[in-house]
């Protein structure tokens, strides 16, 4: 028996990808999985290879940059599962590859929104779940390596990753206390679908060409 067996983590993003294998590989641990993400038909076919395999799992729709999305996934993994022990934020878009003088309001929203406020509303809302048990938990950040230097072209993708990992330096010394590990992951690359992010843009972020 491990430290994470029959405990439960909120994945976001999780329908594909790296998320996917996390929850893979927190399913081998023996943790309930609140399987979360955007896409609602892969989630529900990832969902499926999950139950397959006997793993505990919950699907919820979540656009994580909606807070009030995030409060419904907190409500139905407690009436699920019960307790909330580890966060893995995972959710994240690739931006827009331009020039600086090409930068673009709505783009720059996009990537703002996803890969850094989703990160916060994800802690805003599942921490006090952490809290609330003393059993102590884990926030985990999937920021990238282009947090760590920057990447040319991908301004707002480097901004947002590098905030992720400032902040998860932060939480990090906020949490201990609490018995809250913080991690940040911050991959090179990963074969996976992040440069078709596009697929995933809601309406709102599409920038026309007279939008600055
Ligand atoms: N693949 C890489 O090379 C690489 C490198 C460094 C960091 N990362 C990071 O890893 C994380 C996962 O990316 P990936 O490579 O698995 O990409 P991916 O595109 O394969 O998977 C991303 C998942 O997030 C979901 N998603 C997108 N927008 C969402 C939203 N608003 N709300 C909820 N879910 C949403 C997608 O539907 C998809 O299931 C991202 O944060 C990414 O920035 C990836």
């Amino acid at each position: 028996m491990s430290k994470f067996t029959g405990k439960t983590a909120v994945i976001s993003g999780g329908a594909e990808g790296i998320g996917l294998s996390i929850a893979k590989a927190l399913a081998e641990q023996n943790m309930n999985i609140v399987l979360t993400d955007i896409n609602e038909e892969n989630l529900q076919k990832a969902c499926l290879e999950l139950e397959e395999n006997k793993v505990s799992v919950l699907p919820v729709v979540l656009d994580v940059a909606e807070e009030d999305q995030w409060e419904v996934v907190a409500e139905q993994a407690i009436a699920r599962f019960g307790k909330v022990h580890m966060l893995v934020n995972n959710a994240g878009v690739g931006g827009d590859s331009t020039s600086i003088e090409s930068q673009n309001k709505k783009a720059w929203q996009w990537a703002l929104d996803v890969n850094l406020m989703g990160v916060v509303y994800g802690a805003k809302v599942m921490v006090p779940l952490i809290k609330q048990h003393d059993e102590g938990g884990w926030v985990v950040n999937v920021a990238s390596m282009a947090g760590m230097g920057g990447v040319p072209y991908s301004g707002a993708y480097t901004a947002t990753k590098a905030a992720v990992v400032a902040l998860s330096e932060s939480w990090a010394g906020e949490l201990e206390s609490e018995g809250i590990n913080v991690s940040v992951l911050c991959p090179a690359f990963v074969q996976t679908r992040i440069y078709d992010s596009e697929r995933n843009r809601p309406a709102q972020y599409k920038s026309d060409k007279d939008t600055r």
